[in-house]
């Protein structure tokens, strides 16, 4: 089954609460949590305090991404807030450590690629790693378009010996879902494509079937 993991940084900021309430009610599988710095990537969206109300009131799997130059100084506060998973990026500072933090704050890891990064970057970390997550669009804002040519990182992954979770982040729909879980992706990060959605359900139905 393929997944869906919304992510809010689509929802209106005013409505957080009501876009809780959608993941839940669509029966989308992970809320999906991009927290930016304005320095890793060139926008700010939001911090643990959030993730913390939200998990205080949702029974949600809170699936970070942390787009931070320096990860490593957060993933405590994250973590605290009810963090699930974190993913990191392969190009933040103190890569490898962070992620052995992570780890021995007993939640899942996951490493995050800009899509002009090879999938030959994790070779050495793979055995840390729960998750992977390719940005099919240059990280920073949603709304933008697929870039189709990172998919072929999940095979490459595979044949490292990969088994963990592959992710994709950006430009994901209903209409490209497919090619997607074709192209070996697990979990579908949609956030312009599902709070767009006239029927969110509807859309999480069709993914879970690919
Ligand atoms: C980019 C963000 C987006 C967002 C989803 O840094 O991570 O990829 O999650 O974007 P859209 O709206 O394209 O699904
Ligand atoms: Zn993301």
């Amino acid at each position: 089954m393929t997944k869906v993991a919304p992510s809010i940084l689509a929802a209106d900021p005013l409505r957080m609460y009501e876009a809780a309430c959608l993941i839940r009610d669509a029966g989308a599988d992970e809320l999906h949590f991009d927290v930016m710095d304005g320095h890793f990537v060139p926008n700010i969206s939001f911090g643990p305090s959030l993730l913390k109300a939200m998990k205080k009131e949702f029974d949600l799997v809170g699936d970070v991404h942390l787009m931070l130059t320096d990860p490593i100084k957060y993933v405590e506060a994250f973590s605290k807030a009810g963090a699930d998973n974190i993913t990191i990026h392969q190009e933040a500072n103190d890569f490898v450590p962070c992620l052995e933090k992570i780890r021995s704050l007993g939640i899942r890891a996951g490493a995050s690629l800009k899509p002009g990064t090879p999938a030959q970057s994790l070779r050495q970390v793979l055995p840390l790693l729960d998750r992977v997550l390719l940005m099919t669009v240059e990280p920073g804002f949603g709304g933008q378009k697929l870039m189709r040519d990172v998919l072929k990182k999940a095979a490459e992954l595979r044949l490292m010996g990969f088994r963990g979770d592959i992710q994709a982040d950006g430009g994901i729909n209903g209409e490209n879902a497919a090619e997607l879980a074709e192209a070996g992706i697990d979990t579908l990060v949609m956030g312009t494509a599902f709070f767009g959605a006239e029927d969110p359900a509807g859309l999480v139905k069709k993914v879970h079937a690919l």
